[in-house]
C-alpha cells in the first residue's frame, strides 16, 4: 500500500499539553484540505484528523488550542466535549465513547514526521454524529 511519509514540525515545537501543530492533508476525491493536529502529552506525540466525532467542528477555539485548561484533556470548543489525549476516546460530552481519528506519526531525530498511508483517510467509523 501507498504510504507518504511528511515531516510536520520539530519535535521542538510540540510543547507539553500545550499548543498543538496544525496542518493539513491533501485529500483527492473529492479535493479537499483535511484538517489535523499533532500534540505532545507524558513525553510521546499523538496526531489526529481535527474533526469532533459529534458534529465534524474543528476542536480548537483558537488556532492550535486543543487542550482545556488542566492539559489533561483535549477539548471540542463547540459542545465541550473531553478526549484523552493518548487515545483520542471521548470521556465527557455529546459524543463519549466516540474516537478521535488517529494519525501515525513518530519522531526521527528533531523531526515529528507522518505516515500516511490512504487506507487512514477512508476508515469506516466515527463518522460525525447529529444530535
Ligand atoms: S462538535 Fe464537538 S462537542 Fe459538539
Amino acid at each position: 500500500m501507498a504510504e507518504t511519509e511528511r515531516v510536520i514540525c520539530r519535535i521542538d515545537e510540540l510543547v507539553e499539553g500545550s499548543l498543538a501543530v496544525k496542518f493539513t492533508i491533501a485529500l483527492s476525491e473529492p479535493a479537499r484540505d483535511l484538517p489535523c493536529f499533532a500534540i505532545a502529552f507524558n513525553g510521546v506525540v499523538y496526531a489526529y484528523v481535527n474533526s469532533c466525532p459529534h458534529q465534524g467542528t474543528e476542536l480548537d477555539w483558537q488556532a492550535g488550542q486543543v487542550f482545556e485548561e488542566t492539559g489533561l484533556y483535549l477539548i471540542c470548543a463547540t459542545h465541550g466535549a473531553l478526549f484523552e489525549p493518548d487515545s483520542g476516546l471521548c470521556v465527557g460530552g455529546p459524543c463519549h465513547g466516540a474516537h478521535l481519528r488517529p494519525l501515525a506519526i513518530k519522531v526521527s531525530g528533531t523531526d515529528v514526521v507522518l505516515s500516511c498511508p490512504a487506507s487512514i483517510l477512508h476508515t469506516p467509523g466515527n463518522e460525525k454524529r447529529e444530535s
